[in-house]
């Protein structure tokens, strides 16, 4: 168990973020690294020495007339060192598609920004062949670094947590494929309502490198314990 990732979505205006920014400076942990994903606007209210900071998104487009977008190259130029792509709340709230995400892992690549891609399957839809698509598009584009985050749907934000061995049959299947189509070892997360009661099950999890952790994240306390969990 290697990342803790820590993904705050559209949560916490700027008085907000600065309290958390400092109950967070005073945490400690050790092997493991450790990044949060604010909004845009509270990027600069967070003390970057002690982690990564990450960004949620990334524009697909490099520089220039694009209203509203951040480029990865403004993204690097402060700091960011991992980017969320694909995130289901993107595809699926958003309509991001494949060649979008795609586009999107082009963009940081060339700012040597680490994509972590997002992928799970909605209810209902098949679990193998939804990751097999959504892998096979990402990787149309030679990889160079990646990570993988697997966040079945219906988990994010609902309380419903996968068993162990079906979340450890995933990874593998994740981890599998990769390697058998891409000849590449990737790093895998689960997502998908990770808290601090449930850290206990889940890092049980054999073939797990890391979480992704939204709402959770956004309390200090909650990360704290999570945190000593995982030590
Ligand atoms: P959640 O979100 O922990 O609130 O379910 C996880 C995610 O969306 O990355």
């Amino acid at each position: 168990m290697k990342y803790l990732f820590l993904n705050h979505k559209m949560n916490l205006d700027k008085r907000e973020i600065e309290i958390y920014n400092k109950e967070f400076s005073k945490l400690v942990w050790n092997n493991i690294e450790v990044c949060i994903f604010p909004t845009f606007t509270n990027m600069s209210y967070l003390d970057s020495t002690k982690y990564n900071i990450g960004s949620q998104n990334v524009s697909r487009f490099q520089a220039g007339s694009y209203t509203g977008e951040v480029s990865a190259h403004q993204l690097k130029s402060v700091g960011v060192t991992y980017a969320l792509v694909g995130h289901s709340e993107r595809r699926h709230i958003l309509n991001e598609s494949e060649e979008e995400i795609l586009e999107k892992i082009k963009r940081l690549q060339e700012e040597d920004i680490i994509p972590v891609l997002c992928i799970g399957e909605t209810k209902g839809e098949d679990r193998e062949e939804t990751l097999k698509r959504q892998l096979s598009s990402a990787f149309q584009t030679e990889i160079k670094d990646m990570m993988i985050a697997y966040e079945p749907v219906y988990s994010i934000g609902t309380g419903l947590v996968l068993e162990n061995d079906e979340i450890e049959s995933s990874i593998q299947f994740i981890k599998e494929y990769v390697k058998k189509e891409y000849n590449r070892d990737i790093p895998v997360l689960y997502g998908g309502s990770v808290d601090e009661k449930n850290i206990a099950i889940l890092k049980g999890i054999e073939n797990i490198d890391g979480f992704l952790i939204g709402k959770a994240s956004l309390t200090v306390e909650k990360v704290k314990k999570i945190m000593e969990e995982l030590k």
